[in-house]
């Protein structure tokens, strides 16, 4: 495996890390060995040494880890120093592949991790193929590519057609770490494998669903890429809109990579393109302001470094859309993300409508607000939320919870996002990989609001307090029925007004 970008963060963080994972529970192959490219001039000792620190800081072991573990693991690394944005210098990183596969007996079998800057996605694919890297004569040669995939629309095509000039679909990995996800993948299972949910899950029985990806984090030291995305580009487009295709989608054919990647892309063709009007009404975004958190000062975001003192770049998305197919017409999906809020957590609610016919109310009782809530982290899990008598006289209808936490499989071992996705592609399974038409029809829908804000650069940008749950304006997507979002907290069990963030 050749990690350009080697010095960067995500190989320090996550890939490194997720290897060493696979390393312990012997799922990598015998004959492997990664290769650092970077522009630092580390030598393999070096890079070894800083992976040494990385796995240390940030890899979270499965059984088996041990100082020989470690070591031994390191020395299958190795580094090359090159100027990734010249052609030229890729003879190097040639020589010493021929070399290395020789001595380890790979069989010519490469996967390329392109974690650079998306300046350089394509010049690095262009780069290999001139080098002859990217032909199949021996061995096998895959592509991993890092979000984002583009900027808008027109760039994503642009980088999907450089990329398919020198590589074919089947080579391309296009990552999204959302669809790594244990609990992510587990959506389509809790969907497909029981026979309890299939049968409501449409326009008859769910009124609409909810799905929030909040953080509590700020933008860090990332204001300087953050202010060219914003939440929209960097959480929306991608994570979210997978969460949607896997909560929305038919049942695919077969579980395999084509069945279900073209169901996910029949959930993005349909999903209701947005007009003007409904950008005005339907799109709300913020930014989050300096503040005091439980005695802590929070920056605003504009006080992040890196960023424009008048920067309107929003840090919470709020957002109504539907999905115009049989099963969904006119049920509204509601997303949202921030930066700064109260707490860290991502999840699904799908809420059902109530009982057709209301029998406790004359006796003052009320129905249950029925909810699945499918916990993506923490406290991953799920929770079924229904209704129960009040013991006593009458019939008082309460809300109480069923739920599942897989903190109670004590001993299983939850499988980091990276580690998923880096073995899927070493097997040749894309399944969980974005596929091309999948990521350009995601930045179609997209692509108006974009447009939208570019056009209008002073319509409104809401002001939030950091560690509150963005801007007021984002409850009225509701409308008048009352409705709102849950509140969450750190477990899943846990929500309202007052609990442990
Ligand atoms: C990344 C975004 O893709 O996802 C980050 O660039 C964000 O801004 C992160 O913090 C969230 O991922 P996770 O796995 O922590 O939910």
């Amino acid at each position: 495996m050749i990690i350009f970008g080697a010095s960067g963060d995500l190989t320090r963080r996550k890939l490194i890390p997720a290897l060493y994972n696979l390393y312990l529970q012997d799922l990598l192959p015998e004959r492997f060995g990664v290769v650092g490219v970077g522009r630092k001039p580390y030598t393999d000792e070096i890079f070894r040494e800083q992976m040494s620190a990385a796995i240390k800081a940030f890899a979270v072991s499965p059984p088996g880890d041990s100082p020989e573990k470690a070591k031994d693991f390191v020395s299958q690394l190795y580094y090359t120093s090159l100027d990734t944005s010249d052609p030229a210098s890729y003879s190097v990183l040639k020589q010493k592949l021929e070399k290395l596969d020789k001595e380890k007996g790979c069989m010519g079998n490469l996967i390329f991790y392109v974690a650079t800057p998306p300046s350089l996605y394509a010049p690095v694919a262009h780069s290999l193929a001139e080098h002859g890297l990217t032909r199949e004569k021996s061995g096998w040669r895959r592509i991993i590519v890092e979000k984002p995939f583009g900027y808008d629309l027109e760039s994503s095509r642009d980088l999907n057609k450089r990329f398919r000039e020198v590589f074919s679909e089947e080579q391309i990995y296009r990552i999204d770490h959302y669809l790594g996800k244990e609990t992510v993948q587990n959506i389509m299972v809790t969907r497909f494998s029981n026979g309890i949910f299939e049968p409501i899950w449409n326009r008859n029985y769910v009124s609409h669903v909810e799905i929030t990806a909040a953080e509590s984090l700020g933008v860090g030291e990332r204001g300087g890429y953050y202010e060219g995305s914003g939440a929209l580009r960097d959480m929306f487009q991608n994570h979210i809109l997978q969460l949607v295709a896997l909560v929305s989608m038919e049942p695919p054919v077969w579980a395999d990579s084509a069945s279900i990647r073209t169901e996910m892309v029949k959930v993005f063709d349909s999903i209701r393109p947005l007009t003007t009007e409904d950008i005005e009404r339907d799109v709300i975004r913020g930014q989050y302001s300096g503040s005091v958190v439980r005695g802590e000062t929070m920056k605003g975001y504009r006080e992040e470094t890196g960023v424009d003192q008048e920067s309107r770049t929003e840090t919470y998305l709020g957002l109504k859309f539907f999905i115009d197919n049989w099963r969904w017409k006119d049920v509204p999906f509601y997303a949202r993300t921030g930066k700064r809020l109260p707490t860290r957590v991502t999840e699904i609610v799908v809420h059902f409508e109530s009982t057709p016919h209301h029998i406790f109310y004359h006796m003052g009782g009320t129905d249950a607000h029925n909810q699945l809530i499918i916990r993506i982290q923490p406290d991953e899990g799920i929770l079924i939320k229904f209704g129960m008598k009040v013991p006593g006289t009458g019939y008082n209808v309460q809300d109480v919870n069923m739920d599942f936490h897989y903190s109670s499989l004590s001993d299983v071992y939850l499988p980091a996002a990276y580690e998923r996705l880096l073995l899927d592609c070493m097997l040749g399974d894309s399944t969980l990989y974005a596929r091309r038409d999948a990521v350009e029809s995601a930045w179609r829908f997209v692509d108006p609001i974009l447009q939208y804000w570019k056009q209008n650069p002073t319509r409104a940008l809401y002001g939030y307090p950091a560690g509150t749950w963005g801007p007021q304006e984002a409850d009225g997507l509701f409308g008048e029925k009352g409705l709102t979002w849950r509140h969450p907290c750190k477990n899943l069990a846990d929500d309202g007004e007052y609990c442990e963030l």
